[in-house]
């Protein structure tokens, strides 16, 4: 997004007393308000109710005559693995699922890189220093399972395409530290950007200097549309496989916001080679991962269409939010040109820029008002926005009515902390 410009900043100055006073008067309300998180809504949940109830107690062989009781079955049960190939655009024989998150998945393909290194490598990664390239604003979990594992991050910018690509071009070629990149391509969190095919290619083909290089590419949101037509996202493995670089990418997804948050299922898709890697140090770590869960997702969704017209129920309910939050920032902030968000056509967030310096100000003066907002920072490695403006709106959880008046919270604090800003 380009920077927002005040269109009078004397005006707004004039109109200070008011903002104070209409801040004050949401205060009194004594609101108690939580935009914290990107979590589904109960009644998103309760769309997948009926897996809890379509396995009987006698259901539980995989179509294969795998008991899904017992140990074993390292890379899943086949007929979800077909799911995922379909959703992923890849085949079976390239995909392992895991248990309940992704995250745990890519902390897990990070952490036996450092240890083991990968497939084309010359070792551990541990063995020296070890950097991600960092597309920010970006997801907050990334950043943390890169701090937490003393590995370097190097902010690049993200405009309407994606990352980048001129900057990260130039640092991958200089720089054999660098040894991954996170990118979230479909719907980011939080700005909603879905990678152009241009840049899907120009990372598929890209010459970096380390040559075990790899894109972290997390799928969160690949069928999490808010509207009937999706945006259209390049498929990384062909593209990377065409470029001569098969191995470049571990592609991962799950169904966290599809069934439940908490009891989905996770998978991750790649090269054969990486594939075989990743089993060979899984087959140490476990027996074997739930497949009880995995066979009660296939039976749940049936098919591709099935998740499909699944995720069009929670479009349904999450699209009145998504434009609640556009329609109050476009009646409150459009006007006074201090703020740019963005409007996504799918995903959980909505990405929020201030003026320079305000956003830390935003977010408190919102929390004294009984606003809970995700911390200004948190979109950013080492949660440290060097332009201290980006806040990340996650309208899913609250019902409609709390979305609006918290967004009305959001807007009059914007617009205190920006007058004080240029009163200052
Ligand atoms: C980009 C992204 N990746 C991964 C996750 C978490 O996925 P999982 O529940 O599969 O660990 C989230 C959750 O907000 C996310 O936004």
């Amino acid at each position: 997004m380009t920077a927002p410009r005040p269109s009078s900043p004397s005006r707004l100055v004039e109109r200070i007393g008011e903002y104070e006073t209409r801040y004050a008067a949401l205060r009194q309300r004594g609101l108690k308000l939580d935009m914290t998180r990107g979590k589904p809504s109960p009644e998103q949940l309760d769309l997948a109710s009926g897996l809890l109830e379509v396995l009987g107690p006698q259901d539980y062989e995989a179509a294969d005559g795998t008991d899904t009781r017992n140990y074993g079955g390292l890379d899943g049960v086949a007929e979800l693995k077909a799911i995922f190939a379909e959703m992923l655009e890849t085949a079976p024989a390239q995909l392992i699922l895991g248990g309940n998150a992704s995250l745990t998945m890519m902390h897990d393909a990070v952490v036996r890189a450092l240890s083991h290194g990968v497939p084309g490598g010359s070792g551990p990664w541990s063995k020296g220093p070890v950097t991600f390239l960092c597309p920010s604003p970006g997801y907050d979990r990334h950043f943390m399972i890169c701090q937490h594992l003393n590995i370097a991050m190097i902010s690049v910018d993200l405009d309407g395409e994606g990352p980048d690509l001129d900057t990260v071009e130039k640092l991958v070629a200089e720089d054999a530290s660098i040894k991954g990149m996170w990118c979230v391509p479909k719907y980011s969190n939080p700005t909603g950007v879905t990678y152009s095919d241009r840049v899907v290619k120009r990372l598929a083909n890209m010459r970096t200097a380390a040559t075990d290089f790899r894109l972290f590419w997390d799928n969160a949101y690949v069928v999490h549309d808010l509207y009937t037509e999706s945006d259209r996202l390049l498929e990384v493995l062909g593209e990377c496989a065409r470029a001569g670089h098969p191995n470049r990418p571990l592609v991962f997804a799950s169904t966290s916001k599809i069934s439940f948050a908490g009891a989905g299922v996770a998978a991750m898709a790649a090269s054969p080679e990486n594939i075989a890697d990743a089993k060979r140090h899984l087959g140490v770590q476990t027996i074997g991962p739930d497949k009880l869960n995995q066979l009660r997702h296939a039976r749940f969704y049936r098919d591709f269409a099935g998740v499909r017209a699944h995720m069009q129920k929670h479009a349904g309910l999450l699209r009145p939010k998504f434009e609640a939050v556009a329609r109050v920032f476009e009646r409150e902030l459009a006007d006074a040109g201090i703020a740019q968000w963005t409007r996504p056509r799918g995903g959980y967030f909505v990405s929020l820029d201030t003026l320079d310096g305000c956003a830390t100000e935003v977010v408190r003066l919102a929390e004294a008002a009984g606003v809970k907002l995700t911390g200004a920072g948190a979109t950013f490695p080492y949660g440290k926005d060097p332009r201290d403006r980006n806040i990340r709106i996650a309208p899913s959880l609250p019902p409609l009515s709390q979305v609006e008046t918290a967004m009305e919270v959001v807007a009059a604090c914007v617009l205190l902390a920006s007058a004080r800003k240029l009163a200052s």
